[in-house]
């Protein structure tokens, strides 16, 4: 019997996935982000990255029961509000019900990267995250480097209370 093997081997399956709340991309990603993985979204200005992250923690927060962390070093809080409007979410309601937390990262910055990331830790487990959208990398902060980041997202919740593991 011909066994055919391709050069492109899916994921196992049984992966624990995290759905992103867009169903052609889950769909082409092979139901969703790995659990646990760290992903850049990369793209011009414009092309709908800062949405693409708010729709994340929106379906996590509102579909998944997974809470999140948006932590900004560009946008003010009001800005992502208002513009998350146009798409039917209220962050208002999430933020109040602590299923999302906003935090802007533009004057802790100045005090130094340890703080900043302080401060997105300490939103982590005000929530008891299991999702974080860190926006951006790039221009606005160099100084912040990829590992940094994976080490707080190593702080993300399990569905366990109190209970942390990477997400
Ligand atoms: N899926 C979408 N459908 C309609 N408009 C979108 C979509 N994604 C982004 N936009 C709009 O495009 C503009 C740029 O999106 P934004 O997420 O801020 O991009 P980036 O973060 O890459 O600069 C915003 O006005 C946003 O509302
Ligand atoms: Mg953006």
């Amino acid at each position: 019997m011909e066994t055919r093997r391709t050069a492109f081997p899916t994921l196992q399956q049984g992966d624990d996935r995290v759905q992103t709340g867009i169903p052609s991309l889950d769909k082409l990603i092979e139901g969703g982000l790995v659990r646990g993985d760290t992903t850049i979204v990369a793209g011009q200005p414009g092309t709908g990255k800062t949405t693409l992250g708010l729709q994340f923690l929106v379906h996590g927060a509102v579909k998944c029961g997974e809470n999140g962390v948006y932590a900004s070093v560009i946008e003010s809080g009001e800005k992502l509000k208002r513009n998350a409007r146009r798409f039917g979410w209220d962050l208002d309601v999430l933020e109040k019900e602590g299923r999302l937390q906003l935090v802007s990262l533009q004057s802790t910055m100045k005090a130094g990267v340890s703080t900043a990331l302080e401060t997105v830790l300490e939103a982590l487990h005000t929530v008891k995250a299991r999702r974080l959208v860190f926006d951006s990398l790039s221009a606005h902060s160099p100084r912040i480097k990829l590992r940094q980041l994976e080490s707080s997202s190593s702080n993300l919740h399990t569905q366990d209370e109190g209970n942390r593991e990477s997400a």
